[in-house]
């Protein structure tokens, strides 16, 4: 855990409770934190769950891996104390958005269930959901999108998820989507109806 290093700081409330903001933007705000190997589909159905949700007047809003590291974690690299810094910070980050009652999306590896489960902690029991973006590294690999698994097995990318460095799987996510056996269109109809069911948000 990192630790507390400014002294003298006081917490200020403001007059805005959540239930404020859930009356006046009719849904709950969540973290809907995707994990998965690269390559899985977690950018790919955050950007259309957002989309959906938006087409829907929800405010939703998606923090990406890849793009969170050109700026807030452009200092940190692929080592485990870097990539547990990289998920405690998206962890806090993600507790803000969701406490202004945003459907916050992650999209990050985040393969160590230590990290995962920092994350949940920080937020309300119903205020974070897990989806384990579930796909074999065969396939992954064949997909190989940015080309970074014939990289990895060349040895010019060091430790590489799932090929140099571990993922840790999920034991207990609120949900799983198998993205080698559903399309985008059914993983993000998955998560949604989740949403509905538990009244996040009504379509
Ligand atoms: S995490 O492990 O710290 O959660 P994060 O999701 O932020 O990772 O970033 C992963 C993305 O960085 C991958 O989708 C890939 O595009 C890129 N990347 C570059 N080097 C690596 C590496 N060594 N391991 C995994 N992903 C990498």
């Amino acid at each position: 855990m990192t630790q507390q290093k400014a002294t003298n700081i006081k917490w200020h409330h403001g007059k805005i409770t959540k239930q404020d903001r859930v009356n006046l933007m009719k849904q709950k705000g969540v973290t809907i934190w995707l994990t998965g190997l690269s390559g899985s589909g977690k950018s790919t159905i955050a950007v259309e769950l957002e989309h959906a949700l938006l087409e829907n007047k929800h405010q939703a809003y998606i923090l990406d891996g890849d793009n969170i590291r050109h700026g807030l974690n452009k200092n940190l690299g692929f080592s485990p104390d870097d990539r547990s810094e990289n998920i405690r910070r998206i962890g806090e980050v993600a507790k803000l958005f969701t406490d202004a009652n945003i459907i916050t999306i992650t999209a990050f590896i985040s393969p160590y269930r230590q990290d995962r489960e920092n994350a949940r902690k920080l937020q309300k029991e119903d205020e974070f959901i897990e989806v384990y973006v579930k796909c074999p590294i065969e396939v992954c690999e064949q997909r190989d999108t940015k080309g970074l698994y014939k990289k990895a097995r060349a040895g010019e990318v060091k430790e590489f998820t799932g090929i140099s460095a571990p993922y840790e799987e999920p034991l207990n996510p609120e949900m799983i989507v198998n993205t080698s056996e559903m399309s985008v269109e059914e993983s993000t109809r998955a998560i949604i109806s989740y949403l509905e069911k538990k009244e996040y948000v009504r379509f």
